[in-house]
Order: structure tokens, then sequence, then C-alpha cells
């Protein structure tokens, strides 16, 4: 309100009764003139002095408002007031550091999310985007977003509204490399959204899937490992008592096949026990202690028929003293079992096999760590470098035809990448088709 005018509402009233007075007779004059004059002065003076103090408070509560302490209080103010606006400033400024702590609490926990998280407006038009989302996405948020199956979740969010349930979606996204996602999108009334917004989680499903057609995979090839040798054995039972009945030599000659059979199916399910028993405990490292040299060395002695029945030099310098290394001496039995009978099956017919076990040189190939490397070297055929990285799946041969007319189940390299993974190993696989193939395992010590 202007000066003016205050000072009018205050001596307004007064004035015009002295004026009344003066003008009904019931004062003289002069005096009523004069007591006019001093009232208008003395209602100038107050507006005057209310008008500063309204100035004073507004600094003050524009101090407070910006978060600075409350400053000075005219002392006309009095004692309380002054108490007070000190009071309102302190609150006012805990409570913009508390809003500004959640905040960054709340900004912290949305950009550390490990799953991409995107809030999109209304208009669908993304507003804030996570570091886990902008580093799986990048600049391909926007495909993404297009894809129909996400579009229609989030278009069934936005109908929902805030209060219904959240709609998921898969979808598999070419872009920035082919993945398998789980969306969640929930409808959210945010500030952030200008209004109803809504929340995507795009959960990376790939390695679950991937695991998931493993495991189906698994099921039906070790049932189609199983139904062959069944099948067999099946057929030779109906020759045998149809017409094979009273064919004694024939018999024999079947007999020995379904024998041979069985044997197949019997190693199978020796090696499917094995194995699921080896995934079972790969969470534990071993704690014996294991001479590994005298490992490889029961497993040569063991293999001393099939060598010379292949025709094979072995070429095998033992160490001089090596640590021993923690270990499962039955499983690195196996090991060492199954990359020599790879060797002597796949090798060279009357070639070299050849086995060294020596302390890993740290760094390079080898983790830094001090170690032993066990290796078998074959000069046969060798694998073509596209199946390497596959070798170690289960039921994963190169040559099907080949690997089952040796006895073989595929299941060899699948058990020794597991135990090596049990005792914290790397195992290395090397080969060039045409010349020969290196297995090595290498090994922590103690
Ligand atoms: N030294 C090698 N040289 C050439 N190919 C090899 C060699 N070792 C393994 N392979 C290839 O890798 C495939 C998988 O080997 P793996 O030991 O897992 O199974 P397998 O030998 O066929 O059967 P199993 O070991 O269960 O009797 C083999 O079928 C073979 O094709
Ligand atoms: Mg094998």
């Amino acid at each position: 309100m202007p000066p003016a005018r205050l000072a009018a509402v205050i001596a307004g009233v007064p004035v015009a009764a002295l004026v009344l007075l003066w003008a009904t007779g019931n004062a003289a004059a002069v005096p009523a003139l004069l007591a006019a004059l001093l009232v208008a002065l003395w209602g100038c003076r107050l507006a005057v002095a209310w008008m500063g103090e309204q100035r004073a408070l507004a600094a003050v509560l524009g101090r407070i408002n910006a978060g600075a302490p409350s400053g000075a209080v005219p002392p006309s103010m009095g004692r309380e007031v002054a108490n007070e606006l000190q009071l309102l400033a302190d609150t006012a400024r805990a409570r913009a550091a508390l809003v500004d702590r959640l905040l960054r609490a709340e900004e912290s926990i949305v950009e550390r999310l490990p799953d991409p998280l995107i809030v999109l407006g209304q208009d669908r038009a993304v507003l804030r985007a996570n570091a886990a989302a902008r580093a799986a996405f990048g600049a391909d948020l926007a495909a993404v977003l297009r894809h129909p199956q996400l579009r229609a979740a989030i278009d069934r969010a936005l109908a929902g509204g805030s209060g219904a349930a959240p709609q998921s979606a898969d979808l598999r996204v070419p872009v920035p490399i082919p993945r398998e996602l789980q969306a969640m999108v929930v409808a959210l009334d945010s500030p952030l959204a200008g209004g109803t917004g809504v929340l995507a989680v795009l959960s990376d499903r790939s390695r679950e899937r991937a695991v998931e057609r493993m495991r189906a995979d698994f099921v039906a090839n070790a049932s189609h490992e199983l139904r062959t040798p069944l099948a067999s054995l099946i057929g030779f039972i109906a020759t045998l008592r149809g017409p094979a009945a009273d064919d004694p030599p024939a018999q024999a000659k079947f007999l020995g096949i379904m024998a041979e059979q069985a044997e197949r199916m019997n190693r199978l399910i020796d090696d499917l026990l094995s194995l699921s028993r080896i995934e079972i405990t790969e969470h534990q490292p071993p704690s014996d202690q294991v001479d590994v040299r005298g490992v490889v060395e029961r497993v040569l002695a063991g293999l001393q028929l099939s060598i010379a029945k292949r025709g094979v030099r072995l070429n095998w310098a033992p160490p001089a003293a090596l640590p021993s290394v923690p270990g499962d001496a039955d499983q690195l039995e196996q090991v060492a079992q199954n990359l020599l009978d790879n060797a002597l099956k796949y090798g060279r017919q009357d070639g070299v096999v050849r086995v060294t076990l020596e302390a890993a040189e740290p760094g390079g190939r080898w983790p830094a760590r001090p170690g032993l490397v066990f290796s078998v070297c074959d000069d046969g055929a060798g694998i073509p470098k596209q199946h390497l990285p596959r070798l170690t799946e289960r039921f994963y041969r190169v040559d099907t035809g080949r690997s089952r007319a040796v006895g073989g189940t595929g299941l060899g390299l699948a058990i020794v990448k597991h135990i090596v993974n049990r005792h914290r190993g790397v195992l290395l696989m090397e080969s060039e088709a045409g010349s020969g193939s290196t297995f090595s395992v290498w090994l922590p010590a103690a």
C-alpha cells in the first residue's frame, strides 16, 4: 500500500471527527485545526515507519527464501518476531538440505541400478535413462523403444493408469548387439514425467534364455544318445527271438554287438552322472593336495595298451620336483584320462603324442599367479578353428560319426571344463586343421 493511502487510513477518521466538531461549532477553530494537523502528521509518520518495517521484513524473508541466514531484524519488530524469523530460516535451510540429499540419493539409486531404466513422458519422449540404459543401448535407445512389443506394453501401461499392474513384454532386439530383453513397464504419476508417464525396466535375459535352451537341448541330446543304442538292442532282441532263434553263429555275433551297445549306454550314463556330480561341487574348490605328476603317470600306465594299439610314440619327460597343487586327485585323473584318450582317438595312427607337465611362466597366456601347466599335444588331423569355442559343450563333436565309431559320448571335454573350473584353473585349446591339437590345463599352485 502506498504510504499516502496508509497515512489516510490511519489519520482519516480522527481528522474527520475534529473537522466535524469544528463544523458543528463544538470546538474552537484554531485548536481543532491544530489538533487535526497534528493527527495527520502523526499518521504520516506512522505510515512511513510501518512501510520501513515491511520492507525490512520482506528483505529478511527474501534472505530466508534464498537459503541464507535471516540477518538483522529491525529492533522495533520485537525479540519474539526476530526469534521466530531465525527459527524459520534454520528450518528452511535444514529442509532444503534434506530435499537435496533425498534427490541425490534417488538420483544415484536410479543411476546405479544394474538394469537399464528409462522414464518416458505422456508423449513417450525419453525424460531420463540411467547409466545402464545408456551403456546398453546408447544411440539405439530410440530404435529399442520403437519395438512393437515394447510399444504395446507402454500403451497398455498408459491406458491402465498409475494404479494398474506392471505390463511385461519379451523382446529380441537386433541392435546394438542381438539380445533378448524382458521389459517391465509401469505407469507412474511423476512430476518428472509432467503428469502420467511410464517407467520401463529392460532386463537383459539373453544368458537365462541361452541356459534354458541349453537345458532343453541337453535333455534332447541325452535322450537321443541313449535311444540309438537302445533301438539297436531292441532290434537285436527281436532278431534273436525270431529269425536268428536257431542260428548260433548269428546269435554269437549279435550278442557281441549288443554287449558293445550296452557298454556304450553304460559309458554314457557314467559320464552324465560324473558331469552332474562335478557340477554340484563346482562352487567348492578342492582342499586336498595332489601330486599331479603321480596322477599323470597313473593314467599313462593305464593307457599302455591303447598307446600300443594305435602305434603311438609317447613323448613324456617327467619333470623334476614340482609342488603339489590343491586338487581332487580323482577328478584330475579324469582330466588327464579324457585329454589323453582324445589324443589317442583323434591323433594320427602311429603318430607322436607329447605330454608335458611344468611350472607355468606367470603372466602371458597364463594367470599372473604361480601354477602348473599340463599339456597334451598330438599330431593328428587337428580341429578347424570354428569348432574350438564349442568343443566343451555337451555332446558337441566335430565329426559325430568318427566320435561314435571310436566309442565317444561327446562329454569328455565338457567334464574336463567343469573340473578345471572347479579347480579355478584355465583350459586352453589350440589347434589348426591338418597340424594337430594341443590341450593345456593351468592349475593354480597352493
Ligand atoms: N585331440 C583332438 N584332435 C582332434 N579332434 C578332437 C581332439 N579332441 C577332441 N576332438 C574333437 O572334439 C570332440 C569332443 O571331444 P570330447 O572328448 O568332448 O568327446 P568325445 O571324445 O567325442 O567323447 P568322449 O570323450 O565322451 O568319449 C570330439 O568328438 C572330436 O571331434
Ligand atoms: Mg573325448
